[in-house]
């Protein structure tokens, strides 16, 4: 049994990361809740079978409820969360999404668009009337803020109004802000959905997904999809990833501190033609001023940043994102993602420096 949210005091988000989806304390209870590595149960219970339920998932998903405020249900990735929540609307349905989304979620939505599932429309996330005036008519209006790789920000509080005055419901896609740095249901968003694989986890060691919400009953409706289709999550991916949202608040911190102190260095070096920060959490992109080539020669001539795609781990790593095919047209060719890590700014500056000088900037 996983501790009641509701007999605990208000606590703040550095305090539930450590102590939110823990066993009571009683005498000789664990103070974390164990893997419980379990295919069935005996009959009986409200568990039955291990597609339905484990107390592992459980306590990961108490405890991102807690920080995100909303009931969490947690799947076998960030992409099996995203085509669950795709799968609520109805069918020839139509989806405003941003041009610039998590190149899964836009395949996600051509794959069905394709099979005529649904219609999507894909909109510039930061020109607020432009995507206020694409919400009539549609069910679904999916945000990502900031996006990746493009880093742009949704104002989520208008979008959800006009949404929710066409009937449609808002899903924000948090993965790169982090509860602790955005929490979308307090702005109006219907869903939440997370790559729990990235900062949540933090370790590079996981794929895991997770979708929020406050609606009980789409809650249910989740669940029961996630019971049916068997999109669950691993139970060491779920134990690990609580491991790893006990130090969120102190990972996050620290990174964002050392992207900010990077992207004033950033700004003034000669090979960097253009600096894409939101101006908050730990996702820098570069723009190199002499082109993709030179972008290319950056991510293979560091020693510290590792040259690997994903994000949100305590190291840092970068790569340039046109090097996959399905990366949008839009997103410039010399465009590197960088995910600022825990390690000393200054040794990650000196890395980087280095690398840039012999680009030829
Ligand atoms: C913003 C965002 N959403 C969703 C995903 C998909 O998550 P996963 O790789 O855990 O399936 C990613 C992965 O990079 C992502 O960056």
């Amino acid at each position: 049994m996983v501790d009641d949210p509701r007999a605990r005091p208000t606590w703040s988000p550095s305090t539930l990361a450590v102590t939110a989806g823990r066993p009571p304390h009683e005498p000789d209870r664990p103070l974390n809740e164990p893997l419980t590595m379990a295919s069935t149960y005996v009959a009986g219970g409200d568990l039955e079978y291990g597609r339905y339920g484990n107390p592992t998932w459980t306590a990961f998903e108490a405890a991102l409820g807690e920080l995100e405020g909303g009931r969490c249900l947690a799947f076998a990735s960030g992409l099996a969360a995203v085509s669950t929540v795709l799968d609520l609307v109805g069918h020839g349905a139509r989806v405003v999404a941003p041009r610039h989304a998590y190149n899964g979620s836009i395949m996600q939505l051509a794959d069905l668009e394709a099979r005529g599932r649904l219609s999507a429309t894909l909109v510039d996330v930061t020109d607020t009337d432009a995507v206020v005036a694409a919400c009539e008519d549609a069910a679904l209006v999916w945000l990502e803020s900031p996006t990746n790789p493009a880093l742009e920000v949704a104002e989520i509080e208008p979008i959800a109004r006009a949404a929710h005055d066409a009937g449609a419901y808002v899903v924000v896609d948090n993965t790169f802000a982090t509860p602790l740095l955005q929490r979308p249901l307090d702005l109006g968003a219907d869903l939440v959905v997370h790559s729990a694989t990235k900062f949540l986890a933090g370790h590079s060691d996981v794929l895991l997904g997770a979708v929020l919400t406050r609606d009980d009953q789409l809650h249910d409706v989740l669940k029961g999809r996630r019971d049916l289709i068997g999109a669950v999550p691993g139970t060491l991916e779920t134990w690990l990833a609580l491991r790893g949202l006990r130090t969120l608040h102190l990972r996050v911190e620290r990174a964002q501190s050392n992207a900010q102190a990077l992207v004033r260095r950033l700004e003034e070096h000669p090979a960097v033609e253009e600096v894409r920060y939101p101006g908050f959490g730990a996702i820098v992109a570069i723009v190199l001023a002499q082109g993709a080539l030179a972008a290319d020669l950056l991510t293979h001539q560091t020693r510290l940043w590792v040259h690997a795609t994903s994000l949100g781990g305590v190291e840092s790593t970068f790569e340039r994102r046109r090097r996959w095919k399905t990366e949008a047209a839009t997103i410039p060719d010399a465009l590197v993602r960088m995910s600022v890590g825990i390690e000393d700014v200054d040794d990650l500056w000196e890395d980087l420096r280095s690398a840039l000088d012999g680009t030829g900037g």
